[in-house]
């Protein structure tokens, strides 16, 4: 098999001198494990703050360690009771063609019919991120204004969607015109602010004119900071992630606008989609509802080959992206 293992801590982007791609013989099975091949690998920024030193909500990937990230393949070989071969799973096999899975929180066994491209896309972890985290933790009402960064990507696409049918206005915040024009004219947002050609800060007060209630924020740094200058009464700030401040080294600077906080009695919640795994079957049940009704839409950028595994990393962090990345090991069978 071949797997991308960690060595060394990347400092920014991540390169071929942080990682290596080796080949070693199929792990040995013990009692309660099975063997998938993997076919799809998730590309998620969050893989970026595992290769980082330090605690996350889960441990740091180690030197030497295959790089953790989540997948979907087959079952080719068990000695698990609740896996026999053949079986379709999602689960944590990392940037490898073959991964070890158990009977635990991290594997789901999924329908043999699923399909498994919009399973990455949108009826996954990252469209458990956007309905549990807009709707459990921003709660928008109708009439409400919300606000998305990275709005053009997989996680921000469709959180703005979901605002539109729960009948909020909605202002995405995205790197390029293509991402605003896509985001607008096609999925329905209100409006889009460029963050690389516009003045954030400038562009919120003439698009929220009653200011800013649901903030799903998917960069943090000086974005949060302006919306948070945005804020109205009441606000949420739902914190997502922070893609912004991920590649640095030392400690984000603090958002200087937090302020608004206490005066306009604000909120700023974080949530791991993880927490809300025994509420998934409602979630996937709903955004299959609303795909068949044609109000949710997604975009993915396929990427060939376990070695392109880095590069597929980095189009997250500089914006290449529009929709979910997603890497394809081997063709579906
Ligand atoms: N809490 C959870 O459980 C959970 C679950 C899933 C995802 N997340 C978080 O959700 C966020 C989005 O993840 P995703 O997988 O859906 O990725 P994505 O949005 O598809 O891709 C990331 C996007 O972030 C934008 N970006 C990168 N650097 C930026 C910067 N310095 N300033 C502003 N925008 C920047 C880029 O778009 P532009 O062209 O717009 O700059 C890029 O396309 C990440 O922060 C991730 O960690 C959290």
């Amino acid at each position: 098999m071949q797997a991308i293992v960690l060595r060394r801590r990347p400092e920014g982007l991540l390169s071929w001198d942080d990682v290596e791609l080796v080949t070693q013989p199929l792990p040995t099975l013990a009692e309660g494990e099975a063997l998938m091949q993997v076919i799809y690998l998730s590309m998620d920024a969050t893989v970026r703050t595992w290769l980082n030193r330090g605690e996350g909500y889960l441990p740091a990937v180690e030197i030497g360690e295959v790089v953790r990230c989540s997948g979907i393949g087959h079952i080719v070989a068990t000695n698990c009771d609740a896996y026999a071969v053949g079986d379709l799973v999602y689960s944590l096999p990392g940037w490898a063609t073959y991964g070890v899975v158990r009977d635990d929180l991290f594997t789901t066994k999924l329908d043999p019919d699923t399909p498994l491209r919009p399973m990455m896309s949108v009826f996954g972890g990252t469209g458990a991120a956007a309905y549990f985290g807009l709707l459990d933790v921003g709660k928008p009402q109708p009439g409400e204004t919300v606000v998305v960064s990275a709005a053009g990507g997989a996680t921000g696409s469709l959180v703005g969607q979901i605002a539109k049918i729960a009948g909020c206005r909605v202002v995405g915040i995205a790197g390029s015109d293509d991402k605003c024009a896509w985001v607008t004219e096609e999925l329905g947002f209100d409006g889009c602010i460029n963050h690389r050609t516009e003045d954030v800060a400038e562009r919120l007060r003439a698009l929220c004119p009653d200011r800013v209630d649901v903030y799903f924020d998917n960069v943090g740094g000086p974005i949060l900071d302006d919306v948070l200058g945005a804020l109205n009464q009441r606000g949420r700030v739902v914190l997502c992630g922070a893609i912004a401040v991920y590649n640095d080294t030392g400690r984000p600077a603090g958002p200087g606008n937090y302020l608004n906080l206490i005066s306009r009695r604000g909120r700023m919640e974080g949530f791991i989609t993880l927490d809300y795994w025994d509420r998934f079957d409602e979630c996937f049940t709903q955004l299959k509802t609303w795909a068949a009704e044609g109000k949710l839409r997604w975009r993915e950028e396929l990427v060939d080959g376990l070695d392109r595994c880095p590069d597929a990393l980095n189009m997250l962090f500089t914006g290449a992206n529009t929709g979910k990345v997603v890497v394809q090991v081997v063709p579906e069978p």
